[in-house]
């Protein structure tokens, strides 16, 4: 055996039953590498013992984090029973919108860990193509939809195809007070009344018992309450509810799903950390990263399907990782890159760099080994034989200028798959926190980016009432911004100004090239 394939050998887990692999030889480590981790491995299985029994892992929210466990246990409960006849009855045309018509879409409404995760399921099982099938060729299951920001051309878009006596609305918020998603939700609430038509008889929740979302949708009479507990959180809820009610709605096999997340959970408490497959990963991006982040994650699926895999991850490394301190109160400013697309497609793109550019990343292939179709190009190849040759090619070159890769086989994109690769970022990301020390499980940095946002808000409320009272007005930004009596932030006030002049008719503004800035005119 050459000194490569012993290598390969060595650092391949495999997981033979589910035909689950990750081969870590294409990175850049040696043995000792790994045995001195060995505190932090040891701190890492210790850590992750405890949040599985339960313990308060996410001190700044004092709350426990259970998503590893509640995956196993939920399609033994009355709730997943529930969600399952809930959209039993939608299919089958038992529960109904106002009008009495069979629903045949769904709309979820969420954002961040509210919608990534379906999003990417939708995409990876049911396919690019799913809301152009025929009720037939769904099996009379409903098209699928996303309103996921507070984007008013996202949502016209989607009035453009919508059926509004067809439609289901899922508004997913955790928090139940999240703007975009009450802004989405509102917006609808208005467009239906608009119809003289119910939202609520056309509207079902998720989100924690008592919230602002909680209370509205009881208020109202909702058709349906699904209760998101509380331990689980917003990147890591696609093993829950929050997954369960869009999969169960389009006919994805959630409890195959779950299954195979399972199995992940069970492989990856394996005490010898070279055999743990999450240990080993968190490892690489440890090592390759000099445990600062150094390199960015490059995440390559040679799979259409697994598309949005990168969005995906991007926010459960980035949004879990991107921490300012440690769980000592020190400034870390931790943090891992993570972007990607799509393998095969992406080598008339990014790859150009990762060949020939800056070597400060470490790429991970995952390759889908059965073809969905056989498709001959000539006598002794296939379609799927050329993706193979171009994810092999590429490796090996990169390989050859010492860049890093990790490759994942998985048999095929289903749902038992899918579960296997998210609970095994899941935990590596678990536990590389515990290497680095930081809470992986709260997000400071969103809630501070919500308050901004509100800051700006209430600055436009009060220069609106201000410019109101002094009629019309005209002038740059710094001048206005003196008039009404906020001299400091003449910038913010002409973003404001910029906005309302594509908006409101009683705004308008010129550009003025002797003085280099717009004039604006209120009033
Ligand atoms: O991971 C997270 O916590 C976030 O991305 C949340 O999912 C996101 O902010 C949406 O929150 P909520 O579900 O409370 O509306």
């Amino acid at each position: 055996m050459n000194q490569w394939m012993e290598r390969n050998a060595k650092y391949t887990l495999v997981d033979a039953d589910s035909q689950f692999s990750i081969a870590f030889a294409g990175m850049k480590f040696e043995e000792s590498d790994l045995k001195a981790l060995a505190p932090k491995f040891e701190r890492a299985t210790r850590e992750m013992a405890r949040i599985e029994a339960g313990e308060i892992k996410n001190p700044d929210e004092h709350r426990k984090v259970t998503h590893f466990t509640d995956r196993r246990s939920y399609p033994e409960s009355e709730l997943f029973r529930s969600v399952q006849t809930f959209a039993e009855e939608v299919r089958s045309g038992k529960i109904t919108g106002e009008t009495g018509k069979k629903f045949d879409a769904v709309v979820v409404n969420g954002i961040g860990g509210s919608a990534l995760g379906p999003q990417l399921m939708q995409f990876a099982i049911n396919g690019p193509y799913w809301n152009e099938k025929s009720d037939a060729q769904r099996n009379g299951y409903l098209k699928i939809y996303f309103l996921d920001n507070t984007d008013s051309a996202e949502f016209a878009d989607l009035l453009e195809v919508m059926d509004p006596e067809r439609t289901l609305h899922l508004v997913i918020s955790k928090s139940g007070g999240t703007q975009e998603t009450k802004n989405n939700m509102i917006a609808m609430e208005n467009f239906y009344a608009s119809k003289k038509l119910s939202f609520a008889r056309h509207a079902a929740a998720i989100t924690m018992k008592g919230s602002e979302l909680d209370r509205h949708a009881r208020e109202n009479n909702f058709l349906a309450i699904f209760e998101m507990a509380e331990s689980i959180g917003g990147r890591t809820s696609e093993t829950s509810i929050v997954g369960h009610v869009p999969a169960a709605l389009t006919g994805v096999d959630f409890a195959s799903f779950l299954k195979g997340a399972c199995r992940m959970d069970d492989w990856t408490r394996t005490v010898d950390p070279e055999k743990n497959p999450a240990m080993m990963l968190a490892a690489m991006w440890y090592i390759a990263g000099k445990g600062k982040g150094d390199r960015n994650m490059v995440i390559v699926p040679y799979s259409d399907r697994l598309i949005l895999l990168s969005r995906y991850l991007q926010q459960l490394v980035m949004e879990s990782l991107g921490k300012a301190y440690d769980l000592d109160g020190k400034e870390v400013h931790q943090g891992l890159n993570v972007f990607g697309n799509k393998g095969g497609t992406d080598a008339h793109a990014f790859i150009q760099q990762l060949n020939d550019g800056r070597d400060d990343f470490f790429a991970t292939f995952i390759e889908v080994l059965k073809d969905a179709e056989k498709l001959p190009i000539t006598a002794n190849t296939e379609m799927g034989t050329y993706l193979h040759g171009f994810l092999e090619g590429l490796s090996a070159a990169l390989r050859g200028k010492g860049r890093q890769i990790i490759t994942i086989q998985v048999p095929e994109v289903n749902a038992f798959t899918l579960g296997m690769l998210i609970a095994l970022y899941e935990r590596a990301v678990a536990i590389y926190a515990e290497f680095i020390n930081i809470n992986a499980f709260h997000q400071p940095g969103v809630q501070a980016y919500k308050l901004a946002a509100k800051g700006i808000l209430a600055l436009r409320e009060k220069v609106m009432a201000k410019l109101k009272e002094l009629g019309s007005v005209e002038g740059t930004a710094a001048e206005i911004a003196a008039k009404v009596g906020e001299p400091d932030q003449a910038v913010e006030i002409g973003g404001l100004l910029d906005k309302a002049a594509a908006n409101c008719p009683c705004v308008s503004r010129r550009f003025c090239k002797k003085s280099n800035a717009w004039i604006y005119r209120i009033g």
